[in-house]
């Protein structure tokens, strides 16, 4: 099945359909919030949005998820509006799917806000193991789910999707049980080939990292909500030229930039993937390995867009996937983004209600960036000192402390031990005491 003739085709119609319940309150985000930024994720993968439909339920519903009546209202909605797809803003269940097709009829395909971002993870991925990363988290999503066309997401992602030919043509052929079976099976084996291959890009990942360990350059990773503006930021302070777009997940894959702070320190700063709300499960899963990364930086930049409506929702759900990720034991300088579009009223009154130690910038116009520098040497020298120490032969294990949590700037190998100098975390200079020059 080709794909290549499809990209130029016009853009798909969606009808948007989320439910009020209580779980909505705990996010953070009201449900018109929520819907308006499903409204841009479907405007980056592609789809217009032509309208809302919402209900108020204790709990979805079994079958359906929405009420009986609604989905009817669904359909002719659907119809009138010339929606060719509804996207649910909650993740759908293989039976919800199922149920809901059936209602709909072949027409109208029924996606998630997961698959949704999954298809925009795909169009963006752009190194092997990102791509890897996005097809896996694709096909465990559609494993469960395989009933029927998933024709637009498959053509949509040149990348991932598109690549699983056989899941994409199913639904157009309206596949008996026999050949799901057949599907299935190939998906799964798939799978772990897949599995395979990552573990592959990640042992050669991990090597890399072991080497960049070796140079003792503190890591400082930037966070954010996508879209805060973390490659903007990236850009000014290493002239990097990275894609900039005012579009969700415009970065995918991790870059890497070395730069010198006023100080005369160097580090290395990546950017990483953007964070959103209700982030698939599958696709922290499948990106463990690139937001471990983050896990492991000595300083984490947490760029949160200031102008934006839920700018406070926004930083406490990153907080959330850091502490899933099991990051939450890095510092975190927090560092409001975009001040140019704030006049001085608004930028004070916000302030007040900030963490002090918060940093003020606009990535784009410089304001701030000096003070986010300064910043940022302070944060990568606290809780280190200075340290000389000669430590003898028989007292390896010290170096090799030296080498893994501090930064050693010199070694030197003396008659009576070995000269090492560099900086260690404060906590543990007391193993170094009898040593110390
Ligand atoms: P993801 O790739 O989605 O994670 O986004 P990101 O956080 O890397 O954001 P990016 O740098 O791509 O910027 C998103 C949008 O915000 C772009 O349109 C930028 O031009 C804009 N932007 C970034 N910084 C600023 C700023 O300081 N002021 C203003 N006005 N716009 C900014």
């Amino acid at each position: 099945m080709s794909h290549q003739n499809t990209t130029e085709e016009k853009r798909e119609t969606a009808i948007l359909v989320g439910v009020d319940y209580v779980t909505h309150n705990q996010t953070g985000l009201s449900l018109d919030d929520s819907l308006d930024e499903l409204e841009m994720l479907a405007d980056t993968a592609g789809i217009d949005v032509a309208g809302n439909l919402c209900q108020k339920l204790d709990s979805p519903n079994p079958r359906t998820y929405l009420g009986t009546g609604k989905v009817e209202e669904l359909k002719v909605l659907a119809e009138e509006l010339g929606a060719g797809v509804v996207i649910f803003d909650d993740e759908l269940s293989p039976r919800h799917q199922r149920e809901l097709e059936k209602e709909l009829g072949r027409e109208i395909k029924v996606i998630d806000r997961t698959a949704l971002i999954l298809d925009i993870f795909a169009q963006h991925a752009s190194t092997r193991e990102g791509m890897l990363q996005v097809e896996m988290a694709q096909l465990q999503y559609r494993l469960p789910r395989l009933t029927r066309a998933w024709t637009h997401l498959a053509r949509q992602s040149g990348g991932a999707a598109g690549r699983s030919g056989s899941v994409g043509g199913v639904g157009l052929r309206g596949p008996g049980e026999q050949q799901l079976e057949v599907d299935r099976r190939e998906i799964k084996s798939k799978i772990n080939k897949l599995k395979d291959a990552l573990e592959k890009v990640r042992e050669h990942r991990s090597r890399h990292r072991d080497l960049r360990r070796k140079t003792n350059i503190p890591v400082v990773a930037l966070v954010g909500y996508t879209n805060a503006g973390k490659s903007t930021l990236l850009n000014r302070l290493t002239d990097a030229s990275i894609y900039v777009a005012d579009q969700l997940f415009a970065t995918l894959d991790p870059t890497t930039r070395q730069l010198q702070l006023p100080s005369g320190q160097e580090v290395l700063l990546t950017d990483t993937v953007g964070f959103i709300q209700k982030l698939p499960t599958q696709l922290i899963a499948a990106f463990r390995a690139t937001l471990e990364e983050i896990s492991e930086a000595d300083l984490l930049m947490h760029i949160v867009d200031i102008s934006h409506a839920n700018a406070e929702a926004q930083r406490l759900s990153v907080l959330e996937t850091l502490n899933e990720i099991g990051a939450v034991s890095i510092p975190v300088l927090t560092v409001y983004n975009k001040i140019d579009l704030l006049d001085a009223v608004e930028l004070t009154d916000l302030k007040q209600h900030h963490q002090p130690g918060s940093l003020y910038i606009s990535a784009k116009n410089g304001q701030g960036v000096e003070e986010l520098l300064t910043a940022i040497s302070t944060e990568i020298l606290k809780g280190f000192t200075r340290v000389d120490a000669l430590v003898p032969y028989d007292q390896g294990q010290l170096i090799s402390m030296f080498h893994e949590k501090g930064k050693v700037e010199s070694v030197v190998h003396l008659e009576k031990g070995i000269r090492i100098k560099g900086l260690l975390p404060t906590q543990i200079v007391s193993y170094f005491k009898r040593y110390l020059k």
